[in-house]
């Protein structure tokens, strides 16, 4: 087949280059011509592969890496496929080092990514006088946008858990003698709108010792999505969403979407009411619905009804650290299509584009309502408990009825609590069934003497439930670290571990921290086919989340450090307890034993294909699969964060 090209292929215009001089990139031509490598004389590296995906249809083919050789193009090896790096260094290269590629060198890359690249400007850099980027109306709109996802999703660089990124160019932080630097950020990233640039980046990080890093929208908890020293790939506008109906696979036959794995849960809901369907996707609309939360797992407000989100997927297309452009399903690549469904983002290539299940359209009932107390209520603190432990007890009973509880405690003033549910909602169960689950927890709590206020909700479909019903999110809190606990539902079994199991949530919330919960159930579909989803969720019907803050605390580093040990080793370990697994996407970034509580029996499996798939480790990311093989260097021994040099441990 005669390769078809997309605009100019071609290299250099028809001839070969013998040197190229630094650093006002100039290439000279076999005939003595200097020219000026541009897009004009080096055009993107992309082959034209007919594909229904449009960002499938540009590829990094063996004849285009051919073309770059025999064209003479600067780097050209190191855009080929396969190669193993130059070097087999203790650690990834890091700017400054003499091996770090050189600027005419990143100029060709970009060339070659069709002017993809960009070198890192942190988000925050408008605010700072001395950055070069100052601009006090740029910088107000930050500072008022700056706990809104959007935000940080659009930016290339910016993550929404700034302590991993160590908070070294925070927008409220600027002033006169601060400076803004790269902390953790990732030095350059290609905007990626086709497959080419991820093959081209991959080969690019892996053949010269770069560390890789993927962005997506940068919900990460855990500092997964950033890194320094890094080339980011950077995937948000790999958006399209197509509908279609009767796809088959041994295992589903039905309607589905292909989703770009940019596309967002918010998007995805909208066409799926377009379509008068149901999906699945995380309770905060700004979630990616095709990276790190499918790929890790992912719980949602359905799942009691059709399982974890990475149960939805039905096929990926994937660039494997070997560059080469893969799709694992049912039948092709069934080692990935495992790993990949659970197995957590950033471990085993960059997927591109998922198809996922939909569902018919599911009726949804449910309620808000909250509880507070306090001094300046006439709920005391031992009566909150009281109507928490009458909640907590019926877990099992809910769960089983495919309910999704989702609640937070946050303490109020007065000393007291503040228990906001939000909602608690049963797909597909109409309200009047929906009361009657609910009838006996309010009269109980009525005769404990409070009178809870609900307000009841109910809808044809999701979408509107969702519109009006969930919070808005708020995110990119500096100084704040959550670790969280899958609790299976054998730890109702006996009356006094129960209870004991309780006594130790309250007490952390008592000692300070916040509570995330979730009471839910998420088995798979029959049928589905085995993933490597954690364990622990199967069985799980309460997840919770804790979490330490020191905001604008100002605060001296040991007693920032006693909290941060505190979450790690005292609250996690007083719950591990009763819930030896945990959420990765969604976990302690120190958890110990992470392999254990973010996998469970999958993690032994993972690390085989893990080492198959990527035998240079090209792809890390903290408690991804493998990851116990790097270690960041310059870290305080209560956190890892990303700003510092990766090297072997
Ligand atoms: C406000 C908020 C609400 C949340 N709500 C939920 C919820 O309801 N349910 C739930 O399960 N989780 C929830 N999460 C957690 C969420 O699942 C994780 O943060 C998840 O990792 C986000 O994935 P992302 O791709 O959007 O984000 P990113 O931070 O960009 O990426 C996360 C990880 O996946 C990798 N990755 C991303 N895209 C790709 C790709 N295409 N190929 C390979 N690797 C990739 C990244 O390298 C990184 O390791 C929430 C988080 C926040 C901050
Ligand atoms: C390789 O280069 C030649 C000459 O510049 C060009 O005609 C051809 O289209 C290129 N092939 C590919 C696959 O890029
Ligand atoms: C910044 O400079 C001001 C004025 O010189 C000084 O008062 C302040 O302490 C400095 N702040 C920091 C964080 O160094
Ligand atoms: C990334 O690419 C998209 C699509 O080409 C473009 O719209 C967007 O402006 C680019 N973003 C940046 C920051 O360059
Ligand atoms: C899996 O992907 C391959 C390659 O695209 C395709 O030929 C095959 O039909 C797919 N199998 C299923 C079950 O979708
Ligand atoms: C507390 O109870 C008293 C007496 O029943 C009532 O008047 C008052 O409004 C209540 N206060 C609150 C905050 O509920
Ligand atoms: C709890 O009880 C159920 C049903 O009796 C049983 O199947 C399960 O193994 C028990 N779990 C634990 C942890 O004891």
């Amino acid at each position: 087949m005669i390769p078809k090209c997309f605009g100019r292929v071609v290299l250099m215009a028809g001839v070969a280059i013998t040197s190229l001089t630094v650093p006002n990139l100039q290439i000279v031509a076999r005939d003595g011509t200097a020219l000026e490598a541009n897009q004009a004389s080096i055009a993107a590296a992309a082959e034209l592969v007919p594909s229904r995906v449009k960002a499938h249809s540009l590829q990094l083919t063996d004849a285009v890496v051919a073309n770059l050789t025999a064209h003479r193009i600067p780097g050209a090896s190191l855009f080929a496929f396969d190669a193993k790096p130059t070097t087999n260094a203790k650690c990834k290269l890091f700017p400054g080092d003499a091996d770090w590629p050189s600027k005419p060198l990143w100029s060709i890359f970009n060339l070659l990514t069709g002017n993809a690249l960009i070198e890192t400007v942190p988000i925050g850099a408008v605010c700072y006088e001395n950055s070069g980027y100052y601009s006090e109306p740029a910088c107000k709109e930050l500072l008022a946008g700056w706990t809104k996802s959007d935000t940080h999703v659009r930016d290339p660089t910016s993550v929404m858990s700034p302590l991993f990124q160590g908070e070294t160019c925070h927008p409220a932080r600027a002033s006169a003698n601060t400076t803004c630097t790269l902390g953790g950020f990732p030095s350059y990233v290609v905007n990626i709108t086709n497959v080419a640039q991820i093959q081209l980046a991959i080969n690019f990080a892996r053949n010269a010792g770069l560390r890789l890093v993927v962005k997506n929208t940068g919900h990460d908890f855990l500092g997964k999505s950033c890194g320094a020293g890094a080339l980011s790939i950077w995937t948000h506008h790999l958006n399209s969403v197509e509908f279609a109906k009767g796809y088959k696979t041994p295992s589903w036959e039905g309607s589905v979407f292909r989703v770009g794995s940019g596309v967002q849960g918010k998007d995805l809901f909208a066409a799926a009411e377009r379509e008068g369907v149901t999906v699945v996707g995380g309770e905060c609309g700004g979630v990616g619905t095709a990276g790190g939360y499918s790929m890790g797992g992912g719980h949602s407000p359905m799942g009691g009804l059709v399982g974890l989100g990475s149960d939805q997927v039905l096929s990926l297309d994937v660039v494997l650290p070997s560059g080469r452009f893969v799709t694992a399903n049912e039948t092709h690549e069934r080692d990935l299509f495992w790993a990949l469904r659970g197995g957590g983002g950033g471990t085993f290539g960059v997927v591109t584009a998922v198809v996922v299940k939909a569902h018919p359209k599911t009726p949804v009932s449910g309620v808000t309502f909250t509880v507070v107390s306090g001094k300046e209520t006439n709920v005391t603190n031992e009566l909150f408990w009281k109507v928490m432990y009458a909640y907590w007890r019926r877990f099992p009973g809910f769960a089983e009825k495919r309910s999704y509880g989702y609640s937070t405690v946050f303490p109020a003033a007065g000393e007291g609590y503040s228990w906001s549910m939000l909602p608690w909602l049963v797909p597909g169960m109409p309200l009047v069934e929906f009361k009657a689950m609910v009838k006996p927890l309010l009269e109980e709590w009525e005769e404990i003497g409070v009178k809870v206020e609900p307000k009841w909700f109910e809808y044809d479909s999701f979408y509107p439930a969702w519109k009006g019903h969930f919070p808005e999110e708020g995110v990119a809190n500096s100084d704040l670290r959550v670790g969280s606990r899958l609790f299976p539902k054998g730890a109702w079994n006996v009356t006094s571990r129960r209870d004991a199991m309780f006594d130790a949530v309250r007490g952390i919330i008592e000692e300070g921290s916040a509570l995330i919960q979730y009471n839910t159930k998420y088995e798979a579909q029959a049928g589905t086919p085995d993933s490597a989803a954690n364990s622990h969720w199967r069985d799980a019907i309460w997840f919770a989340i804790v979490g330490v803050n020191w905001i604008g605390s100002g605060l001296p580093e040991t007693e920032v450090a006693r909290l941060n040990r505190r979450l790690t080793g005292d609250w996690m370990k007083r719950l591990r307890e009763y819930g030896p697994g945990a959420y990765g996407n969604e976990g302690d970034v120190m958890e110990p034993d992470f392999g254990e509580a973010f996998f469970g029996r999958s993690y032994k499996r993972l690390l085989e294909i893990k080492r198959k798939v990527d035998p240079t480790d090209l792809f890390w990311a903290p408690t991804a699969v493998g990851s116990e093989r790097w270690k960041v260097q310059d870290q305080r021994d209560w956190v890892t964060t990303q700003t510092g040099r990766l090297c072997r441990v």
